[in-house]
């Protein structure tokens, strides 16, 4: 079996700071394959950009080890390790022409200007930046400097490209593009790549699989659809898209479902995710578990509805073209979102506005409380 492009196994790093300790990351395991896209995703200070400057040897690991292709990277120097990098500022060369700054790592590795010139022509020609290769950075759009920067890295065929939050300096809509023109650039390449980003939208969009960080941490490892449709913590469910997080006492447990009270005396089953090494006793009735509800799981009916779960009373009602967004208070005065498509003729209802919910149960899931 071919050797897997990149393991980590238990890579911690500890920053000491005069006598304090910040453990930065904390015992990360992850085996990423050949030619995937891993985004990593997580608040501020969960560890992502240090993982990945462990991976490319800027820093070096204070436990675990790193395999790149079946060999022991974890002490190696930058420059043996064939990997490339593009950073937030991925700071050209002012002074050189778009051809040096990309044929730049080439010539410093000593290859012929005859080998030289057909490689930065096709690597421009990759990000769409044909015939740009006389100009200098700054007769360039923030976007066509970004893509000499991909370039720069793809036209040394590294065997592995890191990426740390390349877009976050372009505007929303220029981010939008070049996250469609990255991921068909690495899919063509067959390149694997690890992707850092703030933006849930970017994170589940670009990846194969989605690598979720929280406090050193690796919270969920899956792809975009598990941790959506799948989070095994809380924390994961509120940290990826929308989620209404309703906390519920637990009536009975049949099987893998939890039967729990809705606010307003209606009872409600579906099913409870059990988050790998917890105990299979962690739903016990008569405790709480949280009901993680997206907002388009919810529809917002007419009071009298037989079909509605609970009663509730409009708070706000938002028209956003495709869908109406409600705000509903329940009965234990938790504010819930509800998403309901829009269709022509449909009723709408306003502000306080007395009308029941509708969870559907095949698209919800209990989490146990305590599981953040
Ligand atoms: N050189 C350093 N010395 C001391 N502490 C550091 C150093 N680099 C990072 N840290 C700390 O390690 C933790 C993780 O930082 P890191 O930069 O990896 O976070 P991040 O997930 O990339 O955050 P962001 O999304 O804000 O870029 C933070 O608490 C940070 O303050
Ligand atoms: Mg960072």
């Amino acid at each position: 079996m071919p050797s897997s492009a990149l393991e980590l196994r238990n890579v911690s790093k500890v920053f000491k700071k005069d006598r304090d300790e910040v453990r930065a990351v904390d015992s990360v395991n992850l085996t990423v394959e050949q030619g995937e896209m891993v985004t990593f995703l997580g608040p501020s200070g969960c560890g992502k950009t240090t993982t990945l400057r462990m991976i490319a040897g800027f820093e070096l690991p204070t436990g675990g080890t790193i395999t790149i292709q079946g060999r022991d990277m974890t002490n190696t120097p930058v420059n043996k390790r064939e990997i490339g990098f593009v950073f937030q500022n991925y700071a050209l060369f002012p002074h050189m022409t778009v051809f040096n700054n990309v044929a730049y790592g080439l010539k410093s590795r000593g290859e012929k200007d005859a080998a030289i010139k057909p490689k930065v022509l096709a690597a421009l020609a990759l990000v769409g930046l044909k015939n740009t290769e006389n100009r200098y950075p700054s007769q360039l759009s923030g976007g066509e400097q970004q893509r000499v920067a991909l370039a720069r890295v793809i036209v040394m065929e590294p065997t592995l490209l890191l990426m740390d939050e390349p877009l976050s300096n372009l505007d929303a809509k220029l981010r939008i593009h070049m996250r469609t023109e990255i991921r068909r650039i690495q899919k063509k390449l067959g390149i694997t790549c690890l992707y850092v980003t703030h933006d849930q939208a970017e994170a589940l969009t670009m990846a194969d699989r989605i690598v979720v960080m929280n406090k050193g941490k690796v919270e969920q490892v899956g792809s975009p659809f598990e941790i959506y449709s799948n989070p095994q913590s809380l924390f994961v469910a509120d940290f990826i898209g929308q989620a209404n997080i309703i906390k519920l006492t637990v009536e009975a447990v049949v099987g893998n479902d939890i039967r729990a009270l809705l606010p307003g005396g209606r009872t409600f089953t579906a099913r409870g995710l059990r988050p790998e090494g917890k105990g299979a006793d962690i739903y016990k009735v008569g405790g709480k578990a949280a009901l993680i509800a997206r907002p388009e799981s919810l529809t917002v009916l007419s009071a009298d509805d037989p079909n509605g779960n609970a009663p509730a009373t409009v708070v706000s009602e938002v028209f956003v073209g495709s869908h109406i967004e409600y705000e509903v208070e329940l009965e234990d005065h938790s504010v819930l979102k509800a998403f309901t498509p829009f269709q022509a003729g449909m009723r709408v209802f306003g502000e306080d506005e007395k009308v029941s919910i509708w969870i559907d149960p095949s698209n919800v899931l209990f989490l146990p409380e305590s599981s953040t």
